[in-house]
C-alpha cells in the first residue's frame, strides 16, 4: 500500500497536498515539509482505562460538578502568577514557547522547585538534557526536595506510562520538539510528530487532572515545527522573549483560557537563575541618558500595570535621496505616519532626514498612547533639544494631529508620580480622569502643536 503523505508548514502548521514555496497562512518561505499521515492508535485509551481514569463516561450537569479553591496551585513565583491569572489551573495544559537560550527550562525548574517545596508530586521530563546536566542545572538554583522526579527520556510512550503510573500534580515536558511518539512516522520535531505527542499528552492531562507544561522552541528555519502549531490545541500559551545578550526576559500570555492574555512578566536572568522584576519602570529606565536630545519618557500599559519606558529617536540628513527609516521595538509604519503628522501639521521638514526610533531596553510596545513620546522624541532630536529629564508624556496621535484621550490615565499619573517624575504631558480631555495630582504637574495638549511649544 502506497504511504499517504501530506505537507506541512513547520512554522504555522499548514496542511497542503502538494509543495510549495511559500506558506499561503503564515507566508513564511521553504517551511513545507513532507510527513507521513497516520492516525494514531487506541493506545492511549487504553491506558487511561486501564488507570481507571475514563472507565465510565457520562454527561454531567453543571451543578454536580465540584469545584475547589485549591484549583489552581502557586507556582511560587509572582509574576508567572499574574500572567496565568492566579496559578496552575489543575488539569490545564501550558505551552512555554521562546527561542532557545532565552530560560524556558530554567523558568520551569524553579517552578517544580517551588511547587514540589508545597508538597505537590511532580515530573520534569527532559528529551534535552541527561539527568547530569539537569542536575548541574538545578545545582544553580538552589535545593529541591524528593517530591520531583526527574526522566530523562524521548519516547511518548514511555511516558505516558510513567505518568498514568505515578499520577503526579504537574508534569513538564521539555521540550515537545524532541518527543516522538512510535505510532508517527515521521522525525522527531515534525508536524504531525509534535501535534500527535501533544494530543496523546492532552488527553493523559484531561483525564487524570494533571497540569503539563509543554516547552516548544522557537525556529526561524523552519526545521523543527514551532510552537504555533500547538497554540489551539492547549489552555495558555505564554511566550518568553527578550534579548538573550541583556540579561532581563519577558513572559507574555497570548491565549488564557483562565485569565486575561495582556499581562506580562518580567525577568532577569541572574547566576542563579530567573528573578523576578517587581518595579519594571525603574529598570527599563536605569543608565537613560539625561538632557540627551530625542529621549523621551513615556507610559505604557501592560496589562493592569503601567510600564514607564524611554523612546529613542535620531534624526539626522539624509545621504541619498531616499530617505532611511527604521523603527525597533514599535511599528515601523506607525512611526512613518507619525512622522507624516508631524510634517503635515507641524510643518517640519522631515522629507530629507534618516530617522531610526527605538524604544530603550528591547522592549516591544504596540499601544497607541506612545504616539506621542514617538512624536516628542523625533521632534527633540530634529531639533536638537533636549526634553526636561523629569517629564513623561502619553496619548493617541490623530491624523489631523490632535491628541486624543487614552484609558487609564490616572494609573499612568500615579506610576510617572512614584518614579519621581515632575511633569506629565498628556491629552487634555484624560486630565479630568487625574485624581491624585499633588506634587506633579500636568500639562494637556490639544494637538502636535501643543506638545511642540514645550521643547
Ligand atoms: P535555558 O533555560 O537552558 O534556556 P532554554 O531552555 O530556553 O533553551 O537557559 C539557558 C541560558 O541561561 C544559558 O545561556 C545559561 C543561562 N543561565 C544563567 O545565566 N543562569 C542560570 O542560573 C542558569 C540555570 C542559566
Ligand atoms: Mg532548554
Amino acid at each position: 500500500m502506497k504511504k499517504k503523505t501530506a505537507f506541512f508548514c513547520q512554522n504555522c502548521g499548514y496542511e497542503a497536498s502538494k509543495w510549495m514555496g511559500q506558506c499561503p497562512v503564515c507566508h513564511e518561505w521553504n517551511t513545507m515539509v513532507e510527513e507521513t499521515v497516520q492516525k494514531s492508535s487506541g493506545s492511549t485509551k487504553d491506558r487511561i482505562a486501564a488507570a481507571g481514569g475514563a472507565a465510565r463516561v457520562r454527561p454531567a450537569t453543571l451543578a454536580s460538578i465540584e469545584m475547589y479553591a485549591e484549583d489552581k496551585v502557586s507556582s511560587g513565583i509572582d509574576e508567572l502568577d499574574r500572567v496565568l491569572g492566579g496559578g496552575i489551573v489543575k488539569g490545564s495544559m501550558l505551552l512555554v514557547g521562546g527561542d532557545p537560550g532565552i530560560g524556558k527550562s530554567t523558568l520551569l525548574l524553579q517552578v517544580c522547585r517551588n511547587v514540589s517545596e508545597a508538597g505537590h508530586e511532580l515530573l520534569y521530563v527532559s528529551g534535552e538534557e541527561s539527568l547530569k546536566q539537569i542536575k548541574l542545572r538545578a545545582a544553580r538554583l538552589g535545593e529541591f526536595t524528593e517530591h520531583l522526579k526527574l526522566l530523562s527520556e524521548t519516547n511518548l510512550d514511555t511516558i505516558a506510562d510513567i505518568i498514568t503510573e505515578t499520577k503526579p500534580e504537574m508534569v513538564v515536558i521539555d521540550s515537545i520538539q524532541t518527543m516522538f511518539n512510535e505510532n508517527v512516522q515521521a522525525a522527531p520535531g515534525s508536524v504531525s510528530q509534535v501535534r500527535e505527542t501533544t494530543g496523546v499528552l492532552l488527553k493523559v492531562a484531561k483525564t487524570l487532572g494533571i497540569s503539563v507544561f509543554i516547552i516548544g522552541h522557537v525556529t526561524k528555519e523552519g526545521a523543527v515545527a514551532g510552537p504555533r502549531v500547538l497554540e489551539h490545541m492547549v489552555d495558555t500559551v505564554l511566550y518568553f522573549e527578550g534579548d538573550t545578550k541583556a540579561n532581563y526576559r519577558i513572559l507574555r500570555g497570548v491565549k488564557n483560557r483562565f485569565g486575561s492574555t495582556d499581562e506580562i512578566g518580567v525577568f532577569e536572568m541572574n547566576e542563579d537563575g530567573l528573578r523576578e522584576v517587581k518595579n519594571p519602570s525603574e529598570f527599563m529606565l536605569s543608565g537613560r541618558p539625561e538632557n540627551a536630545s530625542g529621549s523621551v519618557v513615556t507610559c505604557c500599559m501592560e496589562g493592569t500595570r503601567p510600564l514607564l519606558v524611554e523612546i529613542q529617536a535620531l534624526v539626522c540628513d539624509t545621504n541619498f535621496g531616499f530617505p532611511r527609516r527604521q523603527a525597533t521595538g514599535t511599528d515601523y509604519n506607525r512611526v512613518n505616519l507619525l512622522m507624516a503628522v508631524l510634517e503635515k501639521r507641524v510643518g517640519m521638514r522631515l522629507s530629507n532626514s534618516d530617522a531610526y526610533v527605538n524604544i530603550a531596553g528591547g522592549m516591544k510596545v504596540g499601544e497607541p498612547a506612545v504616539d506621542l513620546g514617538i512624536v516628542m522624541a523625533v521632534a527633540s532630536s530634529f531639533k536638537n533639544r533636549a526634553i526636561d529629564p523629569k517629564l513623561v508624556c502619553f496619548g493617541e496621535v490623530g491624523l489631523s494631529g490632535e491628541v486624543r484621550a487614552v484609558s487609564q490615565a490616572n494609573n499612568r499619573v500615579s506610576e510617572a508620580k512614584r518614579l519621581g517624575f515632575t511633569t506629565v504631558v498628556m491629552p487634555e480631555s484624560s486630565i479630568s480622569q487625574v485624581r491624585d495630582v499633588k506634587g506633579v504637574k500636568l500639562i494637556g495638549v490639544k494637538s502636535v502643536a501643543d506638545a511642540m511649544e514645550l521643547i
